[in-house]
């Protein structure tokens, strides 16, 4: 039986204020919301809010997460952050290859594996994204996308890495959009990703490696998609923004 896992993406939104306001009030009414139930929190503040956030969070059954790294423990790399440094600050989550990284930041499959492996060696649980845009779907590309960032970011670990890891598909065209995939879209690339995993490792592995779909997730359609039996979570933006609708999502995992 695969934990759902639920964790809420800020993306680059909020002041210091906000961000500990709404970490607040996740604390406040996290453990009514999970309910006894078994499900994984998780919140994902701007780099820059990731200590402040986190302790907030500190003592919650929310855990931290970061939005991005880079592959290095430390060095001359200036503006960026370290795995070390994000475990410092107590994340148990890095969210990698998102498709605003690799979309604005050039990001490749190769530069998510280095990143995936490095999150691994320092502890943290990485949620890697994949996912196809629109002109891919209409092309009927997306298992052909999917398949290739699969490969790419994450065929390189060993069966006990990538069984750490939690995938998240995103497609691009509804993420920010509000056009969510239908829960049979999300589905159908999830059991195909469960399939890349069964060919790639074993059983034990496709079995235990949880996939999340991000993408417009909200309040009234997190039940639908969830209720799919290849969906382990969701990845959400906006809708994390709004404690209430966040906790919502928690309460129906
Ligand atoms: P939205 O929920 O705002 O569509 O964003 C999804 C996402 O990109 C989460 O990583």
């Amino acid at each position: 039986m695969r934990t759902p896992i639920i964790v809420g993406n800020w993306k680059m939104n909020l002041n210091r204020a906000e961000a500990v306001a709404l970490a607040d009030a996740l604390v406040a009414a996290i453990r009514a919301a999970i309910g006894g139930k078994n499900v994984e929190v998780g919140a994902c503040p701007p780099s820059v809010y990731l200590d402040c956030v986190g302790h907030r969070l500190a003592g919650s059954p929310i855990g931290l997460g970061a939005q991005n790294m880079y592959h290095q423990p430390s060095g001359a790399f200036t503006g960026e952050t370290s795995p070390k440094m994000l475990r410092d600050l107590g994340c148990k989550y890095v969210i990698l290859g998102h498709s605003e990284r690799r979309q604005f930041f050039a990001e490749t499959d190769a530069e998510v594996f280095k990143k995936t492996r490095a999150a691994l060696v320092h502890g943290l649980v990485p949620i890697v994204c994949v996912g196809e845009s629109l002109a891919q779907r209409q092309a009927g590309k997306t298992h052909d996308v999917v398949a290739a960032q699969f490969q790419g970011s994450l065929s390189g670990l060993s069966a006990e890495e990538i069984a750490v890891c939690v995938i998240a598909y995103e497609p691009v065209w509804a993420i920010g959009t509000g056009v969510v995939a239908t829960p049979q879209q999300a589905q159908e690339v999830h059991l195909d990703l469960r399939k890349l995993l069964l060919s790639r490792y074993n059983s034990r592995v496709a079995s235990a490696v949880r996939i999340q779909y991000g993408g417009s997730v909200n309040a009234q359609n997190a039940a639908d998609l969830l209720q799919k039996p290849d969906v382990d979570g969701a990845l959400v933006g906006g809708a994390s923004l709004k404690a209430a609708d966040f906790l919502k999502i928690v309460s129906v995992a």
